[in-house]
């Protein structure tokens, strides 16, 4: 059975009624990854009269980051590996199953316990926060037996946060409005260096530095025109994020982390989102895994892939 598109590898897995042998106990905890994503082209159009900016961005879906795991319980409750995560409704995990909870009737008052393993750095501008509370929604509803359409969730994670109905779509889109508005594009093949700087950024701090007049490099027509040549050097050169001159402006550690890596060889690199993370396009597998691997970098480095929308789909599994 397909559930709207968020296949429930849990539910191919049914036992055959016409071999009472094959008969085994449905499993009662669950799990679902959460890759997160980097933006490869991010303009800022205008700031928008309700506070937000409109964007023109392109959301790419890289390999890694946390695992969800949940089970049915009377009580909702969160762990986490990550003793600096808030486990209550600052968590965005929480924020969703409350919020689940608060628009189903049938969920009312339904409890489960969660536990994230996080991987993903916070203050990062990788959406780790915004791909948990997108999980969590697919997650919760298979434990609560509710059945929503992908509008529904794209409704209920826009109000969760900007880029959170992205993490629905997955792999590589165009996104408008305030990050909601996607279209999805396939997916290059390309080879990522990540490099983390020990800071964090602030999301609406980072809107707030934007100067417009910094921001002058080329338009999203042409650099989706290079992403579908599937060229590392193509895309590398067009590269944009409207946020990254203020952000650098005010965090000198993520100017010294783009540095490096173009320093060691990356075909192109920019900060994704809001920062503080910073990515380059590597020539290949080989050279992301060697710069990631090598020592002396202003940061935590690791080498990830581009995913496309099957290897990033949010799939509920047995733990
Ligand atoms: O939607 P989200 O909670 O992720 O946004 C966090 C903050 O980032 C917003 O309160 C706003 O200050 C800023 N933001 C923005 N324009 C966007 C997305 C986010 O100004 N398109």
């Amino acid at each position: 059975m397909k559930r709207d598109g968020y296949q429930t590898a849990a539910q191919n897995d049914e036992a055959d009624p016409a071999h009472p042998s094959s008969f085994s106990p449905p499993p009662s905890s669950f799990q679902i990854a959460c890759p997160p994503k980097i933006n490869l082209y991010l303009r800022i159009v205008r700031r928008r009269e309700d506070g937000f900016h409109e964007l023109e961005t392109v959301f790419q879906s890289v390999g890694g980051g946390d695992t969800l795991h949940g089970q049915l319980a009377n009580e909702l409750a969160l762990t986490c590996t990550d003793p600096d995560v808030p486990s209550d409704e600052r968590n965005l995990v929480y924020r969703a199953a409350l919020l689940l909870r608060e628009r189903y009737p049938e969920a009312a008052n339904r409890g489960a316990t969660l536990h994230l393993v996080k991987r993903t750095p916070s203050g990062a501008g990788m959406g780790g926060g915004s791909v948990d509370a997108a999980a969590a929604l697919v997650l919760l509803a298979h434990l609560w037996g509710l059945t929503l359409s992908p509008t529904e969730f794209a409704d209920l994670g826009a109000v969760l946060g900007s880029d959170v109905p992205f993490f629905f779509v997955g792999g590589t889109a165009l996104a408008g409005g305030r990050g909601e508005v996607l279209t999805p594009v396939p997916t290059a093949p390309l080879w990522l260096v990540l490099l983390r700087p020990d800071v964090s950024v602030s999301t609406p701090w980072a809107f707030r530095q934007w100067r417009a007049e910094a921001c002058t490099s080329g338009e999203l027509d042409e650099f989706v025109q290079r992403l579908a040549s599937g060229d590392p050097a193509r895309v590398a050169d067009a590269l944009r994020n409207d946020l990254e001159p203020g952000v650098i402006a005010g965090v000198p550690e993520i100017a010294a982390a783009r540095e490096w890596l173009t320093t060691q060889g990356v075909l192109g690199a920019r900060m994704t989102g809001s920062g503080s993370v910073v990515f380059g396009i590597a020539r290949d597998e080989a050279q992301a895994r060697e710069i990631a691997g090598r020592a002396g970098a202003p940061g935590r480095a690791w080498a990830a892939p581009c995913l496309n929308a099957q290897a990033s789909a949010l799939v509920v599994r047995p733990s």
